[in-house]
């Protein structure tokens, strides 16, 4: 079966866009940034970006695209025994990240609407966690699913089916190509009003303010790496993927450059938005800034609605704001679905539609338990667990599967055969050595903290069960689906493209 294809380098680079910038752009970047120093946070996000960022996008890239496969196919082409690896990072993707990410997409759906009638009332703290979440005393009492919550998951999850359902150029490619430049609008349209309100101003200070002493904490250091990881979509096995669809001649570097600053440059532009709402809160309340910012959630679901009461013509600029999060959730989430059905149709054959429907309602049923009034629990443990012990984890991976079992060169190589940007020997040095032995760092930092205290300060039951425990199951999972038979002859084809494909 011919594999499919995007209809243009613009649409990929659209798709790529609309994986990396989702629900963490618009307000954790922002949050982030204010907690580790303000302005100066961009030093280490810069650094990350351009240290390990780009050179790890450029990886995922020439590896797809090289290699003509998704994440389990391609690794499986450089070295039999790391098939797993590919495995693992589509399945804790799939079976874990987006079951809550969606869920995520589906309390922003909610507030989408509400914001027409500012439904949350005088206390927005009181409505999302009690009236809205009904938010029960520990992740061990899950409680009742919540209807509303639930009716949004089921949309999210209808979207997501409806436009990988229909394929990569009439699905993702056409989604993307509208979603973003809309996305691109509505958030110079948000901060256009936004810096116009009265107080703007401070917020925007508080925001750029470099506070230089914080970059001597490893952890501003820690934040920015994993951000930028998770906002690159990097270890998803998406960026794989979506490369294995471009024609034999495509600019790889070019395109891994422009994905990469159009994510970061969003990140930091939106940034202007949302403190120049906190800016206008902290004036009118005659409060500090700092005790207007919250924690990421509490930004979007609790701050921001009491901003959005406070403001003129609030209910427009809610809706825009929410609708803004739902479409950057849903291009991400899109890509999360596509990722893993490439990953079973290479190996497994099948019917794409058939597939892409079980693996939609498969995906809905995972997310109820999130949907619960202990879901917030829930989502922010396995959230913990995945992205600090499965992302990074997989980023050392392909870095050492790459660099190490395999020949590096062959990848340059090939990257620069088809790339206007060649890449020198420099980008070796940063797979080879740098960006393993920073992300090794990382998870080994993680690994102290966690034992030393329990995350968030949960029962270590709880951390166990569900956090760890979601880990190793999937890790299971990835070595079982690596060690089926494979039904299609792709892993035996000879890998050469011809240069009209
Ligand atoms: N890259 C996506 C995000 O930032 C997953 O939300």
């Amino acid at each position: 079966m011919k594999r499919e294809q995007w209809k243009s380098q613009f649409g990929f680079l659209m798709a790529a866009v609309g994986s990396a910038i989702g629900l963490g752009n618009i307000w954790r970047f922002s949050y982030l940034a204010y907690k580790n120093g303000g302005g100066a946070f961009l030093i280490p996000y810069i650094t990350a970006l351009l240290t390990a960022g780009i050179a790890l996008l450029i990886l995922e890239f020439g590896v797809g695209h090289e290699r003509i496969g998704s994440a389990p196919l391609a690794y499986a082409r450089i070295n039999r025994r790391w098939e797993w690896l590919g495995w693992w990072s589509v399945i804790f993707v799939m079976f874990g990240i987006v079951l809550y990410y969606t869920v995520i997409i589906g309390w922003c759906l909610n507030f989408f609407f509400y914001s027409f009638d500012l439904v949350w009332g005088n206390d927005p703290n009181d409505f999302f966690f009690n009236k809205f979440l009904h938010i029960s005393s520990g992740p061990s009492e899950i409680g009742q699913t919540r209807t509303p919550i639930l009716i949004g998951v089921i949309v999210v999850w209808f979207f997501n089916w409806a436009i990988v359902y229909r394929g990569i150029q009439k699905g993702v490619e056409l989604a993307n190509k509208i979603f973003m430049p809309l996305l691109f609008i509505l958030t110079i349209v948000l901060v256009s009003w936004a810096v116009s309100f009265e107080g703007a101003l401070s917020g925007i200070k508080a925001y750029l303010t470099p506070d230089f002493s914080k970059l001597s904490s490893p952890e501003v250091w820690i934040d920015a790496y994993s951000q930028i990881f998770f906002t690159l979509s990097l270890g998803f096995g998406i960026m794989i993927t979506y490369a294995s669809y471009l024609p034999a001649k495509s600019d790889l570097t070019k395109n891994a450059i422009l994905t990469a600053f159009i994510n970061c440059g969003f990140s930091i532009f939106a940034g202007f938005a949302v403190f120049s709402v906190l800016g206008f809160m902290a004036t009118s309340q005659n409060l500090p800034i700092s005790d207007v910012v919250r924690e990421s959630i509490g930004l979007a679901f609790v701050a921001y609605p009491k901003a959005i009461s406070m403001m003129p013509a609030g209910q427009l600029f809610g809706a825009i704001f929410f609708l803004s999060l739902v479409i950057a959730g849903l291009s991400s989430s899109v890509s999360i679905v596509e990722a893993f059905s490439a990953a079973y149709m290479d190996k497994f054959g099948g019917e794409k539609k058939k597939i892409v429907t079980v693996l939609c309602v498969l995906g809905l049923l995972g997310s109820i338990i999130f949907t619960t009034e202990g879901g917030l629990f829930w989502l922010d443990i396995v959230d913990h667990f995945l992205n600090h012990y499965g992302l990074v984890v997989v980023g050392v991976g392909e870095c050492i599967l790459v660099g190490w079992m395999f020949k590096l060169e062959v990848i340059r190589r090939h990257i620069n055969k088809v790339s206007s940007i060649s890449l020198g020997v420099w980008w070796n040095v940063l797979i080879k050595f740098i960006v393993p032995m920073i992300l090794s760092l990382i998870i080994i930092w993680d690994l102290y903290h966690e034992l030393e205290q329990p995350y968030e300060n949960y029962s270590w039951t709880s951390l166990i069960l569900i956090g760890r425990d979601w880990v190793l199951f999937t890790l299971v999972a990835g070595i079982v689906f690596a060690m089926r038979p494979w039904k299609t002859d792709l892993l035996d084809q000879e890998i050469v493209r011809k240069p009209s494909e």
